[in-house]
């Protein structure tokens, strides 16, 4: 049996070390011994944006990119999507195991329990402008919460670990909507316990004058969307909040973290930047002309490439079919046919296969948005919407692991060598 090692040789010094291999990974402190002479710290290894450096052990998420294999606790995201509710589905990310009846039942009347929010938090939300972003908004509320909650940085406590993670469940989608009427200046719909976790998210978004007449089928649409984003490993958001959380802050805090990294369009935001890059193809005919500006460097084919994914996400997959369902009920959104000639064009281009980009969850996810009702502003908090259980579940993971420390990435310094202060008459 060979051994599972590697054997590294410095040139420099004509050392040779062996360091060992776990999980097809090597301990990058295990390079710290490598020195070239004495007091130079060691070797360290040098990866910016986390290229080739695993950051955690985690047994939450599976993602084999080249294969395009996502799985929740094992689950393929594929039957997950099909099977399971919302809940049900956190409840796997967060516990490790499907619940049982009995347990669904008591986490789902957990969730039900805690849906209000404190009546000043209407307040505060109306302090924002009436064009705040709705993810700027979101962030700030989410760390709101922390200021009505103090107990949460009883981090150390599971008991007060599982409240917040019942509050931040529950919670987000009565946030998330008051957003939504806050944007629009309409009055804020408190929750209707009677209602299931989307129904009643979908109520206090859409209801007017107590009204609203739920379509099963775009429910269950927004469900799989949901479910579709639940986690994804150690992506931006999830890696910030994480990051975030290893300073021991309290989990609304790490959360909000995560919303803002989610915000930025090259991570969650893209849903949006989709629509928005749509909207300036305007017509089939524009797409020629706009592939080639995107090959020339002008840009980014919005919703295409992936970190991990060197073939077709197999979330976009899903939410093709998805979009078909959605599309019967609302009519074809528009914007559908260039999205569809572009991904045509797009993956019979030289330029995209070379470089693997294929169509990412963001790409037909705000289509769907959009036929639904949301503004596009909006698109990324029903993303963060879904992400929440994952970001909890890492959270935890993290602070359960007793090899994690607070995060603090090392430095290559490059900048001057030492040099005396310059009196400003002399510069
Ligand atoms: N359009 C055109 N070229 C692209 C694109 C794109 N969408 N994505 C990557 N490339 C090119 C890039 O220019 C580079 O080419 P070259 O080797 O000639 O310099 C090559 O492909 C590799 O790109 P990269 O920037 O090194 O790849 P990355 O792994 O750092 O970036 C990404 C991943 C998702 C940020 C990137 O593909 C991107 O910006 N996509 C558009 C934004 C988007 O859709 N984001 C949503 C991601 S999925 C949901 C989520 O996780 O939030």
């Amino acid at each position: 049996m060979p051994a599972e090692t590697l054997t590294i040789v410095d040139n420099r010094t004509g050392r040779e070390y062996e360091v060992p291999i776990a999980d097809g990974t090597i301990r990058a402190t295990d390079l710290r011994q490598i020195s070239a002479e004495e007091g130079d710290g060691g070797l360290m290894s040098y990866d910016p944006a986390y290229l080739n450096t695993s950051s955690c052990r985690s047994a939450i998420t599976y993602i084999d990119g080249d294969a395009g294999i996502l799985r929740y606790r094992g689950y393929p995201i594929e039957q997950v999507a099909e099977e399971a509710s919302f809940l049900e589905t956190a409840y796997l990310l967060l516990e490790g195991e499907l619940p049982t009846a009995a347990q669904l039942a008591k986490w789902e009347a957990d969730v039900r329990t805690h849906t209000y929010v404190h009546t000043n938090f209407t307040k505060f939300l109306d302090g924002f402008r009436y064009d705040a972003h709705p993810m700027g908004m979101l962030l700030g509320a989410i760390g709101a919460l922390s200021t009505f909650y103090p107990d949460a940085k009883h981090i150390g406590d599971p008991e007060s670990r599982y409240l917040q993670r019942v509050r931040l469940i529950a919670k987000m989608p009565t946030i998330a909507a008051f957003v939504f009427r806050h944007s629009r200046g309409l009055p804020y719909v408190y929750p209707n316990n009677d209602l299931g976790y989307i129904g009643n998210y979908v109520n206090m978004t859409f209801e007017i004058g107590g009204k609203h007449e739920p379509n099963p089928v775009l429910q269950r649409a927004l469900e799989i969307l949901l479910i579709l984003h639940a986690d994804h490993e150690q992506n931006c958001s999830t890696s910030a909040v994480r990051s975030v959380g290893s300073s021991h802050v309290d989990p609304f805090s790490a959360v909000s973290a995560g919303i803002a990294a989610l915000y930025g369009p090259l991570h969650g935001g893209a849903n949006e930047a989709v629509l928005t890059m749509l909207d300036e193809i305007g017509d089939v005919k524009n797409i020629p002309a706009f592939i080639e500006s995107v090959k020339a460097g002008h840009g980014r084919l919005m919703g295409f490439g992936h970190r991990v994914y060197k073939s077709y996400d197999p979330r976009a997959k899903l939410i093709k079919k998805v979009a078909d369902q959605v599309f019967e009920q609302t009519g074809l959104n528009p914007k559908l046919e260039i999205a569809l000639e572009l991904e045509r064009i797009a993956l019979e281009d030289e330029y995209f296969i070379s470089r693997k980009l294929y169509p990412n969850v963001d790409f037909y996810s705000g289509l769907i948005y959009q036929a639904m009702g949301y503004p596009t502003d909006y698109f990324t908090v029903l993303f963060a919407l879904g992400r929440l259980p994952g970001w909890i579940a890492q959270w935890e993971e993290m602070l359960n692991d007793p090899e994690q420390k607070i995060s603090r990435p090392r430095q290559t310094y490059i900048g001057y060598d030492v040099r005396n202060f310059v009196p400003m008459n002399k510069r």
